[in-house]
């Protein structure tokens, strides 16, 4: 983000200090759950993918400010007459704001967003104008959806499990949020304003209108946005079989499986039968021999992906953690202290693998079930990106061997399940400061 745009008035203003709010808006259960996989909103996709690429981002719901004051809001709380609901909704937005301009003050922050279901033209208005005086890009994002049947399997589904409605009957909760929604559907004013950003994601991106997009992160955010989609999906996640390498403890290589990695592969087709039933499935692998191997007997169709190779360990490839330990005793602790940033000699980090696995992601979210056969570093970084592990963390998750992992993205959360194949391997974890050559490679 660093350098110097000319802005429109001709001066040039530095962008490495680009504070972005983005704002969302529709009415709810219009799709900003919707194009959220389910998931507590949009917004928190978006700073989880965000995060998961060290950009700094945070989510401002304003409903969750509302809430502190009154927990199970009746649906006349939102009436345009109620002037008392009125007066409440209009604190909460500002004590958003205010928390919003305080967290860009601290200075970290670099992408801020901003959950303010209630849209009309002034109320946009106002966000804008209090951005424009912090010097805050603002890129408003609506959804809008007239399909009434998506909007009902919204409501029941999301809608029945949100924190408004907890312990209520779903039915009920509704049928009241329905009642809600009429509200809301009085005021409402869709983004037509020609000089302001926006996407506008109609019926869950069938169609996408952009206007007045102005630099890198906004557009990458758009095209995030873009590629969601709400069919109901999982993601499967398994490291190759044991391999040859992973007897002798060596790293890298391209090594064959060993003789219960082979026994792995022959058993996956029925592990993975057992959780994926009769669904079509697309098997994506590295280009390496360990994976191409391990996916050999799934009788589905097979992508193999440059950009799914292990961690490239540089000029350690090969070498077993005991004799990198000798021969590179500053680096094997200087991996230890700041595992995530550690850059191998000619080699890689997991920020770097992260950078590469960018495209996987963005591939990953416009798919239906995948199943990704790969490494452990590799599968570190995704599993980050799905189940929202911090960068200290996700380097040091361990993913055993023979296992199956599945992700599915639901409703506030992204479910997690394992199946274990039962064949034994060696161990290939090792704790952080634990030497190589006390511990072996356990
Ligand atoms: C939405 O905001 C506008 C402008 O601030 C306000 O007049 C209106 O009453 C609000 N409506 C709802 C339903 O929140
Ligand atoms: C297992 O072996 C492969 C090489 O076949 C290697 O890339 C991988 O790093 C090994 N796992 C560990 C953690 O030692
Ligand atoms: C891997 O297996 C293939 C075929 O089974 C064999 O030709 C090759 O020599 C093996 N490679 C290694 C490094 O053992």
């Amino acid at each position: 983000m660093a350098g110097t745009i000319a802005a429109a008035n001709g001066v040039g203003v530095k962008v490495e200090d680009t504070k972005i709010v983005v704002v969302m808006v529709g009415l709810p259960a219009r799709g900003k759950s919707l194009i959220a996989q389910k998931t507590n909103g949009v917004m928190n996709l978006v700073v989880r993918y965000l995060r998961w690429l060290s950009i700094n981002a945070h989510c401002f719901n304003v409903g969750t400010y509302r809430r502190a004051d009154t927990p199970h809001p009746p649906a006349d709380f939102f009436a345009v007459d109620n002037p008392e609901g009125e007066r409440l909704r209009r604190c909460a937005a500002e004590a958003a704001m205010r928390d919003l301009i305080d967290w860009f003050d601290s200075g970290k922050g670099t992408v801020a967003i901003l959950d303010a279901t209630n849209s009309t033209k002034e109320r946009r208005r106002w966000i804008a104008k209090r951005c424009a005086v912090h010097g805050f890009e603002v890129m408003f994002v609506e959804s809008k959806c007239d399909d009434e049947e998506l909007i009902m399997a919204n409501v029941r589904e999301v809608k029945a499990n949100s924190p408004d409605y907890e312990g209520q009957d779903p039915e009920l909760a509704a049928q009241d949020f329905v009642r809600r929604i009429k509200h809301y559907e009085c005021v409402y004013e869709t983004i037509t304003e020609p000089e302001l950003t926006y996407v506008k994601l109609v019926n869950v991106g069938a169609q996408v209108v952009i206007n007045c997009i102005r630099d890198y992160l906004q557009s990458r955010i758009v095209y995030y946005l873009m590629n969601l989609h709400i069919k109901p999906r999982s993601i499967w996640l398994s490291r190759h079989g044991e391999s040859e390498f992973n007897l002798s403890g060596r790293i890298g290589g391209d090594a064959n499986l060993s003789y219960r990695g082979r026994a792995y592969s022959e058993k996956l087709p029925e592990l993975v039968k057992q959780s994926v039933g009769d669904i079509d499935l697309t098997v994506w692998t590295s280009t390496m021999k360990r994976t191409i191997q391990t996916a050999q007997y799934l009788p589905y169709r097979k992508l193999q992906w440059k950009a799914l190779d292990e961690l490239d360990a540089g000029v350690c490839d090969g070498l077993t953690y005991e004799e990198i330990e000798e021969a590179y005793p500053e680096d094997f602790r200087a991996r230890d202290d700041d595992k995530y940033n550690y850059r191998y000699r000619g080699g890689e980090s997991y920020r770097d693998v992260v950078i590469r696995l960018e495209p996987i992601i963005m591939e990953i979210e416009r798919s239906e079930n995948i199943m990704v056969v790969t490494h452990q570093a590799v599968i570190r970084c995704l599993y980050a990106y799905f189940m929202n592990v911090p960068q200290n963390r996700s380097p040091w998750m361990e993913i055993p061997l023979h296992t199956v992992i599945k992700l599915t993205p639901r409703a506030y959360s992204t479910q997690e399940e394992r199946f274990k194949a039962d064949i034994p391997a060696v161990s290939t974890f090792r704790a952080q400061y634990t030497s190589a050559k006390l511990e072996g490679e356990a």
